[in-house]
């Protein structure tokens, strides 16, 4: 089972700043160790958090990294609900990563959610370079926000795309958080990754973190994610973490 590790600060601010660390190593030990840097961002608070110091961060080679989207929203680059538009406008725009590096749903697909799911899973297979059948492409990085219900990515609970096994990028059409056409990562694709971490903060989520934390309660999608090999981590401000036993 794996064993994640929980850290928990005063301020969201102060998670913000941890991140910025944590990434900032996590990349330098990519890069050294394979020449690049993967990393999937989810929408909602997370971009902004991540975000916040890491974008003045000089000691990172932001030409040596890959993006992703952990779920994006099936919508035009330019939409305000993009995932992707949300990610430029907070970080990218601010740093040198190449335009080609930052894999995107396919605009020409935003129509049909099944398409692109797997016009998605190409992508990032070659992106990643990954041809080994059956096997999913490792992304160093995997970013994850989770919603008072317990999803994570575009993963809800009661929904049939928390038990894939055999995808990668699956496809939903009735989210219950607007808009309700999305692409997500699933399951096995996020416990293959090397490192996944998960930032809540706010307070307003504290509940849900218990029950997927302390509780390992599996009608939350959340309390699926546990990587194989990979590590699991929980940044996390006080008033969110305040209900954890281990805490
Ligand atoms: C999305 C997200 C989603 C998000 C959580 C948390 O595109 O809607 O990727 O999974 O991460 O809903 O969102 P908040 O941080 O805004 O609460």
């Amino acid at each position: 089972l794996t064993q994640a590790k929980v850290f928990s600060f005063p301020s969201a601010d102060q998670v913000a700043q941890a991140l910025d660390k944590f990434l900032a190593q996590a990349s330098a030990e990519a890069i050294k160790q394979h020449g690049r840097f993967s990393v999937a961002f989810s929408g909602g608070s997370l971009p902004a958090t991540v975000a916040k110091y890491l974008k003045d961060n000089k000691s990172v080679d932001f030409s040596k990294w890959f993006v992703f989207f952990s779920d994006e929203r099936c919508v035009e680059h330019t939409d305000a609900e993009s995932n992707y538009k949300l990610v430029k406008d907070e970080l990218l725009r601010h740093v040198a990563i190449p335009d080609n590096q930052v894999i995107r749903i396919s605009e020409a697909l935003v129509g049909d959610s099944k398409r692109a799911a797997e016009d998605y899973d190409l992508q990032m297979s070659k992106a990643l370079g990954c041809d080994i059948v059956n096997q999913p492409p490792v992304i160093d990085c995997i970013l994850l926000g989770i919603g008072p219900d317990g999803h994570t990515c575009s993963l809800f609970p009661g929904h049939p795309q928390i038990e894939e096994t055999s995808k990668w990028v699956t496809f939903i059409d009735d989210s219950p958080k607007p808009p309700a056409s999305r692409i997500t990562l699933t399951i096995p694709m996020l416990n293959h990754a090397s490192k996944v971490v998960f930032v809540v903060t706010g307070g307003s989520k504290s509940k849900t973190v218990k029950q997927i934390i302390d509780g390992r309660d599996q009608t939350l999608p959340a309390a699926h994610v546990a990587p194989t090999e990979g590590g699991l981590f929980w940044f996390l401000d006080d008033a969110t973490a305040k209900d954890l036993t281990a805490n």
